[in-house]
């Protein structure tokens, strides 16, 4: 693998020794605080965001390396008109490895053809957000034990939310795990996805309601309306307080339930749920730091054999 843009550029073989890597890497920091020496990443972010660069650039600099880059396309020669092919030749120069998120579906394709170092999608459009999904999954596996036989509720914004469709094509290569989509019909998980799922033969539903599902659940994976995909502002309105999760709600789900969310949140989940054992938003951002080392190291071909 040369870069990342799809989760599914990794086989299951090559996620589950990325995962090894950064279960190592967080039980034994110290091994790997100088792999990186005197490399540099870039982080060319077009689209805000807060955990995703962060995220990358604390991974970089606990390896050793450095951090170049830009947090808005607005301060970078992008607001001159200079195309996404001409930066990344000009960012070859100056870094080892880029990360980029863009606003526009494939910009991150594009970079990698005009590229000669690896590219990481940090994020297009509406269309995928692959270390998210590397995050997501290792939380699953580090806090329950395997990424096989569970129930996963997939809640909120599917149609615009590029993780739920990034977390879903890479859970499905998983043995037994079923899927429930829980979201108003004017955000439905895209038809190519449901179609993937149905070649497959995987199980599904679709549902309105959280409160009829919500027991079922092994991991319920809450997500923020994308209000900067809509193209109405009173949609947004209309939809934003679908879903917000409480304490309330939380009683009829199981004790051992993972409750994920990409963040940033919104109002999807009542901050007192913050305190409930289950709630395990923040710690999966941890484990977005130890994924983004493994995958550094895997793409900068540094990775040792754990
Ligand atoms: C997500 C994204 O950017 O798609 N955030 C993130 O990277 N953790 C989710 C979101 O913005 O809602």
């Amino acid at each position: 693998m040369e870069h990342l843009m799809n989760p599914l550029d990794l086989s299951v073989e090559e996620m589950d020794k990325m995962f090894d890597l950064a279960t190592d890497i967080e039980h034994n920091p110290e091994k790997y605080r100088h792999i990186c020496d005197g490399k540099r990443i870039a982080t060319c972010f077009y689209e805000p965001s807060t955990r995703t660069r962060l995220s990358f650039e604390s991974a970089m600099l606990n390896l050793g390396g450095q951090v170049i880059g830009f947090p808005d396309g607005g301060v970078s020669s992008a607001a001159k008109g200079e195309s996404v092919a001409d930066t990344i030749r000009v960012v070859s120069c100056f870094a080892d490895i880029c990360a980029m998120r863009h606003p526009k579906e494939g910009a991150p394709y594009v970079a990698a053809e005009h590229s000669s170092i690896p590219v990481i999608n940090a994020g297009d459009g509406g269309h995928q957000h692959p270390t998210q999904t590397l995050t997501d999954l290792l939380t699953i596996r580090s806090m329950q034990g395997r990424l096989d036989n569970f129930t996963i509720g997939v809640c909120g914004d599917l149609k615009f939310g590029r993780t739920t469709h990034s977390l879903v094509n890479a859970l499905a290569r998983y043995e037994g795990v079923k899927f429930i989509f829980i979201s108003p019909p004017e955000l439905r998980i895209p038809d190519y996805i449901t179609e993937m799922l149905e070649t497959k033969g995987i199980e599904f539903s679709e549902v309105i309601r959280l409160e009829d599902r919500i027991s079922e659940l092994d991991v319920l994976y809450m997500t923020r309306v994308q209000r900067e995909r809509f193209f109405n502002e009173d949609d947004y309105v209309r939809l934003k307080d679908f879903y917000i999760l409480t304490t309330e709600k939380l009683k009829s789900a199981k004790e051992s339930m993972l409750i994920l969310h990409p963040l940033p949140r919104v109002n999807e989940i009542a901050v007192d749920v913050d305190s409930d054992p289950r709630a395990a938003y923040f710690k999966q951002v941890q484990y977005g730091v130890y994924v983004r080392m493994a995958l550094i190291l895997t793409l900068l071909g540094l990775a040792p054999e754990v």
